[in-house]
């Protein structure tokens, strides 16, 4: 569906999330026709750019990260024409007049702050003292947005002095996601699943989200950050709330942030024997010297580096509707594959007709996010063949990608989705304020906990599964992770 057209100015456009992410979604959605003709794309940053230097930035940025669409004729320079450039210094007055001018009045403007937090105050400033504000403006922030419950306040108070809470878009960008929104149709859309879907039913929860990439050139970043800071305290614990949220009564950006925030207000305070940290090290086999990816501590250069590069943790939600079902939640780098999955574990049944030696399966419910986005149920049926009654547990799979056709194979990225989100005004998709200081105020007495200890985390070799003491996380309780593939 096309937006209005609308004024996009990308504060730190020639950056790295603006090279790889936002640049190409804003392409992609072009080429999609949902662009409309007149709408503009306006990189800001402290480089003194020309115009063209500008556009050959986002040509080459569009080619390598959206190369199918922009081998298509005539795409490029389309979306070319609606790119523009203008210096700004974002702790003085330079550049803010002109930027002003190239804003067309009773469109929607939104300013996409793609660049540290320290930054976001002064720009908040200048875009008001500037009078680039208007009626339809929208400010969007990235993550990391805070290092903890502190500077999470501290950074919502900046803002709040110039904007209304109803003007500031929080990208989490895993809500972007096709497949993190079919959470929500999947228990919302079907009669199937929601009247199991509690403590008297579920067993337990597991999340997991492993990545098979390091820290990359992000090391400085990374290791101030870990694990927690990094991927649970949003992206997993996003993910929770929309597992465990009670049905909100409408599609609506408060109606569902109501709903996950009393999901992270029930969740029982972390004890330290419920967490495992983990930290990846070189695989011993391959030889000193060669080719093989380095460990954690020599990829961010910091030999005696405690940051945890990995996680795993069991979490309780002390609600009517999940006391006693725990969610395992996990997430690390360099691990044997990427593979975001949720893992619905049902209980067994009450009784087994068949007797002992038939076996027993519980069913499971895999949301695979990615890749291979898709749904499968685990049932048991009858292993086939004269044996007599012996229960096999079988796989009604569907993939998004034979279901849906090219729609399931090709869904659109998540900040295209984001981006235009925030053009049409809709903040469903977006964090408040609120649900991110609890957030952090569940996470911060963990982190605390870790500092006055000096907790040291479990090393794990690299393409592996994580830490052993994870798997025994879940042994404990008479329970194992389900595969990473
Ligand atoms: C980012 C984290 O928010 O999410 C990265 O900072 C992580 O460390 C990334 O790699 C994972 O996102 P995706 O979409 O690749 O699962």
């Amino acid at each position: 569906i096309p937006v209005d057209p609308f004024d996009l100015v990308v504060v730190g456009a020639t950056g790295d999330l603006g090279r790889r992410k936002i640049l190409p979604a804003l392409f992609r959605r072009f080429c999609a026709g949902q662009m409309p003709k007149g709408a503009r794309v306006i990189g800001a940053a402290r480089s003194d750019m020309s115009q063209d230097a500008f556009c050959d930035l986002v040509a080459d940025a569009v080619r390598e990260f959206s190369p199918k669409q922009a081998g298509e004729p005539g795409m490029l320079d389309g979306f070319l024409a609606c790119v523009d450039y203008q210096r700004i210094d974002a702790r003085g007055s330079k550049g803010w007049e002109a930027l002003a001018a190239k804003l067309t009045p009773g469109r929607v403007r939104a300013f996409y702050f793609s660049v540290g937090p320290s930054l976001f105050g002064d720009l908040a400033r200048r875009i008001r003292e500037f009078g680039l504000v208007s009626d339809l403006t929208r400010i969007v922030v990235e993550k990391p947005f805070g290092h903890d419950l502190a500077s999470a306040r501290a950074l919502n108070a900046t803002l709040a002095e110039q904007f209304d809470e109803s003007e500031i878009y929080r990208i989490d960008h895993y809500l972007g996601k096709e497949t993190v929104q079919n959470l929500m149709a999947v228990r919302f859309g079907n009669m199937l699943f929601e009247p199991l879907w509690n403590s008297q039913y579920v067993d337990h929860i597991q999340i997991t989200v492993a990545e098979s990439v390091g820290v990359g050139g992000r090391g400085d970043y990374y290791d101030r950050a870990g694990a927690m800071r990094d991927m649970v305290q949003n992206h997993l614990m996003q993910l929770l709330c929309l597992i465990a949220m009670e049905p909100p009564a409408k599609f609506e950006p408060d109606a569902v942030r109501d709903e996950k925030l009393k999901v992270i207000r029930a969740l029982d305070a972390m004890s330290p024997h419920h967490i495992v940290r983990g930290q990846y090290v070189a695989d011993p086999a391959v030889p000193a010297g060669t080719d093989g990816p380095l460990g954690y501590r020599d990829e961010v250069g910091n030999p005696r580096s405690t940051t945890e590069s990995y996680i795993a943790l069991k979490a309780h939600i002390s609600n009517w509707r999940w006391a006693g079902t725990p969610f395992y939640l996990r997430t690390g780098k360099r691990l044997v594959a990427r593979s975001s999955v949720i893992n619905v574990m049902f209980k067994d049944a009450p009784h087994s007709i068949f007797g002992a030696d038939a076996g027993r399966h519980a069913n499971t419910l895999t949301i695979r996010l990615q890749p291979n986005e898709g749904i499968t149920l685990h049932v048991t049926i009858k292993e086939p063949g004269p044996g007599g009654m012996r229960l096999v547990d079988v796989p009604l799979d569907m993939s998004f990608a034979e279901a849906l056709g090219p729609d399931g194979r090709d869904p659109a990225d998540a900040y295209e989705r984001l981006i235009m989100d925030v053009i049409r005004g809709n903040q469903t998709l977006f964090m408040r304020g609120d649900e991110v200081e609890e957030a952090w105020a569940w996470t911060d007495p963990v982190i605390a906990g870790w500092q006055s200890r000096g907790d040291v985390p479990k090393p794990y070799v690299i393409g592996t599964t994580g830490p052993v003491d994870a798997d025994l996380l879940m042994k404990r309780d008479g329970r194992g992770w389900r595969g990473i593939n």
